[in-house]
């Protein structure tokens, strides 16, 4: 590593963020990117979290995370470690110095207001996936205050598996697909996450118009209020996809996990702390489409 470099030390690799922060991190030479998969940190191992985080990094991106939403109801044992007790021992392993931002989700808030979430709405987590992100974000708030929790929501990206890659394959092998339009929120590409991250850690220390802390909860995702099956369909419209989408409710798609109905989240905060542009939904969809085509 070199002395003069800032460091960054990132988990999940491989993930749709771990890979977006992989791919944007050329524009960035003053940093030392140490991107590490689940072999080389596992968060279900506290042995491995510690050796991990016992270099003096500057910055821990932590992009590794239990994300199989369903999956996770029959699993809990390991959704707790890896997205909640992981947390407490990153909190006690990290070196002071090393400034945490950790990814957490919309799935923590779960009422349903009409109006944008804000960072200070009551959390009300339903399902086992929800529940041990806010486990996490609570563990290492509390052993870490300075450190920065991202609450995204509904997160594609090139890379990886995601909503508009399975839309993208059925839409052409089906003529028809049933797509929930009752669950409110914003779609957010990954690489718009993994810059913000960048500009949030150039923005931490340097306190320009507000003179509130920069740490704890931050909501992130792109601008603009849509459904799933809108969302579908500006994708297929998008792609000249011609597949009919049958709208469908979240009672009739019963999923294994309970989802949010409204996911809508304030930017306000992030905007005012670390004065970031945050592109709307579908630009960054186009980008993502475009992305997919080289
Ligand atoms: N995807 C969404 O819609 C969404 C929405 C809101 C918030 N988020 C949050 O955003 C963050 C990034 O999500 P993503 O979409 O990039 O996730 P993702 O594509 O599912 O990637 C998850 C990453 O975590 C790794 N991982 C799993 N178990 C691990 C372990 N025991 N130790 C270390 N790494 C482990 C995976 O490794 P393997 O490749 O080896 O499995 C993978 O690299 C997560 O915190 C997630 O909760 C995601």
């Amino acid at each position: 590593m070199s002395k003069n470099k800032l460091r960054i030390l990132v988990s999940g690799s491989t993930g749709q963020l771990g890979q977006e922060l992989n791919h944007i991190a050329t524009q960035y030479p003053s940093f030392t990117f140490d991107l590490k998969n689940r072999k080389a940190l596992d968060l279900s191992s506290e042995k491995s979290i510690k050796k991990a985080l016992s270099a003096p990094y500057d910055y821990f991106i932590n992009a590794g995370a239990y994300t199989a939403v369903d999956k996770a109801e029959n699993d809990k044992e390991a959704a707790f470690q890896i997205n909640a007790k992981a947390l407490d021992q990153i909190g006690k392993y990290a070196q002071p110095s090393t400034r945490i931002i950790h990814i957490s989700t919309d799935y923590v808030y779960n009422s349903d207001p009409r109006r944008p979430l804000l960072e200070s709405d009551q959390t009300k987590a339903r399902g086992v996936y929800a529940q041990s992100k806010l486990e996490g974000e609570n563990y290492l708030l509390k052993r870490r205050p300075d450190a920065i929790v991202l609450r995204t929501s509904w997160v594609y990206s090139s890379f990886g598996n995601n909503f508009v890659k399975t839309m993208l394959r059925l839409g052409q092998e089906r003529d028809e697909l049933s797509i929930v339009a009752d669950q409110y929120g914003t779609p957010t590409y990954a690489r718009d996450i993994a810059t913000t991250i960048m500009q949030m850690i150039r923005n931490l220390d340097t306190d320009t118009y507000t003179q509130s802390p920069k740490s704890g909860l931050y909501n992130y995702a792109n601008i603009g209020l849509t459904n799933w099956a809108d969302f579908a369909k500006a994708i297929f419209k998008m792609k000249g996809i011609s597949c009919h989408i049958k709208e469908t409710t979240t009672k009739a798609y019963n999923a294994p996990a309970p989802r949010p109905l409204w996911s809508m989240m304030s930017k306000e905060k992030i905007q005012r702390d670390f004065h970031i542009k945050i592109p709307y939904w579908q630009k960054s969809l186009q980008s993502c489409l475009l992305e997919l085509d080289k």
